[in-house]
């Protein structure tokens, strides 16, 4: 038996074991669940070990690493998977059909907080090693598991971690599955992800909340002020109106115009994947140059006042907001948190105080489009999906891939697994059970597939 029949043959069974994984609630960014979070690193090394790849649970300062090693042979390439074991909160609670760390599977999806994002990803490279170990006993490549905890709560120790470990992560290549395809069927090899630069505003009027009767029209109500800064932050034609936002925005390649056009859109049901009555953007560009070729603004949340039960008639104290602004190449996140705070500062009236928290962020990337990797990845894909894979970009951001190349200087895959419909940091996160499947199959086509590469 082969390493393809051994994955065929034990669907059920890998499925049964990511659903262990995914009932872990390991929310990154919530206190709470930090035991749970470690507990699930465990997991993952434990898993690693019970097939025999060696692995370790590796101390960052913040939520701990997994790390995992298989050495075959010092003339065969090496070659770095990194994925991420924690996941996003999951409220609000009442929209899921299942209780989210109690994966269920329905119309031939998963369905569970992490499923897609990214434990189902990074299970299928952990389970195609595991097919060649249990069936020719070896792996044709050396390999190295970086499997952070951190990824989605935009803290930052993986970056000294990897500085300090050099020498641990020494690898050929990096492979990333943790992303989408374009499309069910339609698999994908990503170029580009967006960075991303993190904000925080808070506006205080009177050092308490006040009887509105008493002071109504007196002071300034802070939550008016900061709704009219929000509201400035973009024209009508939906271009972000930070002065000098968009002073060093790279202009896409022919190439990647190109590419562009190879891909089938359908607007209607990009829309209706939405929910939302309309679709809204910057003016001149389509939606999937909006997403990976433009930089944009949100506020991912908005807090201020009374919203209890019942009525309180206050001028609230203070009002907030969180903001997260998503960066394409030649811009970086500090640049672009002095500019909206010197933005927030010039329109902001002086009936309030007025803080801002600067969080940096990470800088947008862009990775290699040709060069025998990635011969190797779209020969796997085509392996695992039966299909070319088409070259696209991302919206979203992974901090820790532009390390790899500054700090260790190497270049990076990203192989996403899941789609676009996955409802990632939504309720009922999915992961189609295929996907899955074609996923661990596509992993150990790659490992063969590299293996053929001389180093
Ligand atoms: N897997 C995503 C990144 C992603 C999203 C890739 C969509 C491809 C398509 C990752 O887990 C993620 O959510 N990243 C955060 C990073 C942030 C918290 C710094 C993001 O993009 O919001
Ligand atoms: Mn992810
Ligand atoms: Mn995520």
């Amino acid at each position: 038996m082969g390493p393809m029949d051994y994955l065929k043959q034990n669907e059920k069974q890998s499925l049964e074991h990511l659903k262990e994984m995914l009932r872990i609630p390991s929310i990154s960014a919530q206190s709470q669940h930090k035991e749970d979070v470690r507990r699930c690193a465990h997991w993952v090394a434990d898993y690693m070990k019970s097939v025999g790849i060696k692995s370790e649970v590796c101390e960052t300062g913040g939520h701990p690493l997994v790390y995992g090693e298989y050495h075959v042979s010092d003339n065969v390439p090496t070659i770095l998977i990194y994925g991420h074991y924690d996941v996003q909160p999951v409220d609000p609670l009442n929209l899921w059909k299942t209780s989210p760390f109690d994966p269920i599977e329905e119309g031939g999806y998963l369905i569970g907080r992490g499923s897609s994002d990214d434990k189902g990803q990074i299970f299928c490279h952990i389970k195609s090693a595991e097919a060649y170990l249990k069936t020719v006993g070896k792996i044709p490549v050396n390999l190295k598991y970086m499997i952070e905890g951190e990824e989605e709560s935009s803290t930052n120790n993986l970056g000294k971690f990897i500085q300090n470990n050099a020498a641990k992560f020494k690898s050929h290549i990096v492979v990333v599955s943790d992303g989408a395809q374009y499309g069910v069927d339609m698999p994908a090899i990503n170029y580009g992800l967006r960075g991303i630069a993190f904000v925080e505003v808070k506006v205080t009027g009177p050092d308490r909340d006040l009887h509105s009767g008493s002071f109504g029209g007196t002071v300034a109500n802070p939550i008016h002020v900061l709704a009219k800064m929000i509201g400035r932050l973009h024209f009508e034609n939906g271009q972000v109106a930070i002065d000098g936002f968009y002073n060093n925005v790279y202009t896409p390649s022919r190439w990647e115009k190109d590419q562009m056009a190879k891909l089938p859109f359908d607007q209607k049901s990009f829309l209706s994947s939405t929910g939302a009555p309309k679709l809204w953007g910057e003016k001149g560009f389509a939606p999937l140059e909006q997403t990976w070729s433009r930089p944009t603004l949100d506020c991912n949340g908005i807090t201020g006042g009374y919203q209890g039960e019942g009525g309180k008639t206050i001028i609230p104290s203070w009002a907030s907001t969180k903001i997260t602004m998503r960066l394409v190449p030649n811009m970086n996140p500090d640049d672009i948190c002095n500019k909206i705070e010197a933005y927030l500062k010039k329109i902001c009236p002086d009936t309030v105080r007025l803080e801002i928290i600067k969080h940096g962020g990470a800088n947008p990337v862009m990775v290699p489009t040709d060069g025998p990797w990635l011969d190797a990845a779209a020969r796997a894909i085509k392996i695992g999906f039966g299909k070319d894979p088409y070259f696209t970009k991302e919206g979203g951001s992974i901090p820790v891939v532009e390390s790899f190349k500054t700090a260790l200087g190497i270049d990076t895959l990203l192989l996403g697994l899941g789609q676009q419909t996955d409802n990632t940091h939504s309720p009922n996160e999915r992961f189609l059970i295929k996907d899955f499947h074609r996923g661990c199959r596509t992993s150990a086509a790659l490992l063969e597939e590299m293996a053929k590469i001389k180093v």
